[in-house]
């Protein structure tokens, strides 16, 4: 993880600050009042989140493949995968799904969009900050989204309209107005290095004008950090629609906003996002604005390849 930024002693800061995250207006939700479609997805990510957690006892017998530079997969991401997949098939054996390791089957309305294990080198590190991410589209809209953090028993839920949850309580983005006292999450270029200087130069621009900066390696819980409040925003380009989509409707269901490169809609697209609180959210832009890369402000389509991933 990163952390920069002034130090500012809690005599010193002109900070507002809010009540700590999910506390603002803690309406409750009883596991009754779940959507059906909702309940499966927190099924199959508890399922998904037991076999990492087993795993995570283990890491020294895993066997470990690396599916590009920097890029790794072990089998635990596979069978996090297949565990998913079979509860979600059992229920909706037509829906198409769209998975990180196994890629996408099966067309129609509704589609699952997984990613069973976000933060795949936190976790083989045994550092103990990752997550399991599925999301439901309909017609291309995000109706559901879980993100389960199975180190700290953490489950985030949104469903469109209905709010966004941590565990039973109703979670809201952060109500800081000023960037200065942000804090910022992101993510580096890792697999394709030539990203490099783009990425340094938004670093560069954003790192004084807030109060740190946190990379801490799985974008679907840095997206749930930002509807909890914790972060008050997120920027990361080069990321793929499994990391973004649960965490783009949480963002959204907490009162927050989320956009490409360009604050407009197309990040499941590009791949590339900036999240915040509404207030923070503008001014992030603002200041990565001259500073990004022409390729992340492009959208992507069948055919223009997606841009480098970026960690
Ligand atoms: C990665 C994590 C990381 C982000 C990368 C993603 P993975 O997902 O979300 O934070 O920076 O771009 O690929 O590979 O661990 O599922
Ligand atoms: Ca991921
Ligand atoms: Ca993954």
């Amino acid at each position: 993880m990163l952390d920069s930024g002034a130090f500012v002693t809690p005599r010193e800061t002109t900070r507002q600050d809010p009540e700590p995250a999910g506390s603002a207006d803690a309406a409750h939700r009883k596991p009754d009042m779940l959507h059906p479609m909702l309940n499966t997805a927190v099924k199959a990510a508890r399922r998904a989140g037991a076999i990492i957690n087993r795993a995570s006892q283990n890491l020294d017998v895993l066997t470990v493949r690396s599916k590009s530079p920097n890029d790794f997969v072990s089998e635990v991401d596979r069978d996090a995968e297949a565990a998913i997949i079979d509860v979600i098939r059992k229920t909706y054996p037509d829906h198409a799904i769209l998975a990180e390791e196994s890629g996408s089957s099966g067309q129609g309305e509704y589609e699952w969009v997984i990613d069973p294990l976000d933060g795949t080198t936190n976790f083989l590190h045994g550092m103990p900050h990752y997550a399991v991410s599925i999301a439901l589209r309909q017609k291309g809209v995000i109706t559901h989204g879980v993100i389960y953090d199975p180190v700290r028993n953490e489950l985030f839920t949104a469903s469109r309209g209905a709010g966004a949850f941590l565990n039973d309580r109703r979670i809201r983005v952060s109500r800081r107005t000023q960037m200065a006292d942000s804090l910022i999450g992101t993510g580096f270029p890792f697999r394709e290095l030539s990203d490099f200087d783009g990425y340094l130069a938004m670093l560069k621009a954003v790192m004084p004008k807030c109060a740190g900066i946190r990379r801490a390696g799985a974008a679907s819980l840095d997206l749930a950090y930002v509807a909890a409040g914790r972060f008050d925003a997120f920027w990361e380009f080069g990321l793929a629609p499994w990391d973004i989509a649960a965490g783009a409707l949480m963002v959204a269901e907490s009162g927050g906003l989320i956009g490409d490169a360009s604050g407009d809609p197309g990040y499941m697209d590009s791949g590339a996002v900036i999240a915040g609180n509404p207030k923070v959210f503008g001014q992030l832009l603002t200041t990565l604005a001259p500073h990004i890369p022409a390729r992340y402000r492009q959208q992507r389509t069948k055919d223009t390849p997606a841009p480098p991933a970026a960690e």
